[in-house]
């Protein structure tokens, strides 16, 4: 990764929203996302869920696609203003229109503007009918904060299922995975320990709460946002029901010592030659 030969922060105050969105009320959702991200402590990194600003049960990619957005349109404009406004990075998830494309996106959007945008890679069940799958591979991304640089990932919601993700993004680098989801399963919050502890990284798992309730098409949501650390500790939170705010100090130290013993470094005792998967 390019760029990360300035002074490393130590410690990185990542933060997560939890919402609980109307579907398809767009001003609404943003408005009062807005309201929660002003009410949180101060931060460095805050996270919001996917598709937080649209909701999640889109009946068909027509839908979908009414709904999209390029990266200059109303959610990315809001992830914008509340950086510069709150002097951190927010990341959030949208429905993102390029060309004919159309993809489950999260943007990344720092103080001054600057923007790195995350496709989904690995889609869950009906989004197939809905989304194109990410075209870019998982990569860790440099932040600049007052306190120096962090090394981040970005994964959406189901990419926890594929341990490949996290140990893409760990490979990498990163060494906070920034999480936005909309859980539909339950048991991405009991999983994360270990997709942490296997790769020693922090991980914000900004989910969503409530149902979206779309007639015969019903989806709920399994809120318990969380943050966990390279021990596997939750460090954070939230109930299963309805909304929340929580920003926590992490200690990258922790992220960036691979060692698991005296003599296992967790990252160089790979033997990739070994793995028939592993290309
Ligand atoms: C999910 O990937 N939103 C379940």
């Amino acid at each position: 990764v390019e760029g990360t030969a300035e002074r490393r922060a130590d410690t990185l105050r990542a933060g997560f929203v939890q919402t609980v969105p109307r579907f398809g009320d767009l001003e609404g959702n943003l408005r009062r996302a807005r309201e929660l991200a002003e009410r949180a402590p101060e931060f460095d990194v805050l996270v919001l869920p996917e598709l937080f600003s649209t909701g999640y049960a889109f009946v068909d990619r027509r839908e979908a696609e009414g709904l999209a957005e390029e990266l200059t349109g109303p959610t990315c404009s809001w992830l914008r203003a509340v950086a510069s406004e709150r002097r951190g990075w927010v990341v959030g998830g949208f429905a993102e229109r390029a060309g004919s494309r159309l993809f489950n996106s999260a943007a990344l959007v720092g103080p001054a503007g600057e923007i790195h945008v995350y496709r989904k890679i690995h889609l869950f069940d009906r989004e197939k009918d809905l989304f194109d799958a990410g075209d870019a591979p998982f990569a860790a991304i440099p932040i600049r904060t007052e306190r120096g640089t962090v090394l981040v990932g970005l994964m959406i919601c189901f990419d926890w299922f594929f341990p490949e993700s996290a140990r893409s993004l760990a490979l990498d680098g990163a060494e906070v995975l920034l999480h936005p989801s909309n859980l539909v399963l339950d048991k991405c919050q009991g999983a994360m320990p270990t997709r942490c502890l296997e790769n020693r990284v922090f991980a914000v798992t900004a989910n969503r709460s409530g149902e979206d309730d779309r007639g015969p098409l019903r989806i709920a949501f399994t809120g318990r946002s969380q943050i966990t650390a390279p021990d596997g500790a939750v460090l954070a939170s939230a109930p299963a029901e309805g909304e929340a705010t929580e920003v926590v100090e992490l200690d990258l130290a922790a992220a960036r010592d691979k060692h698991v013993t005296a003599g296992n470094d967790l990252l160089a005792d790979r033997r990739p030659d070994m793995y028939r998967t592993a290309r």
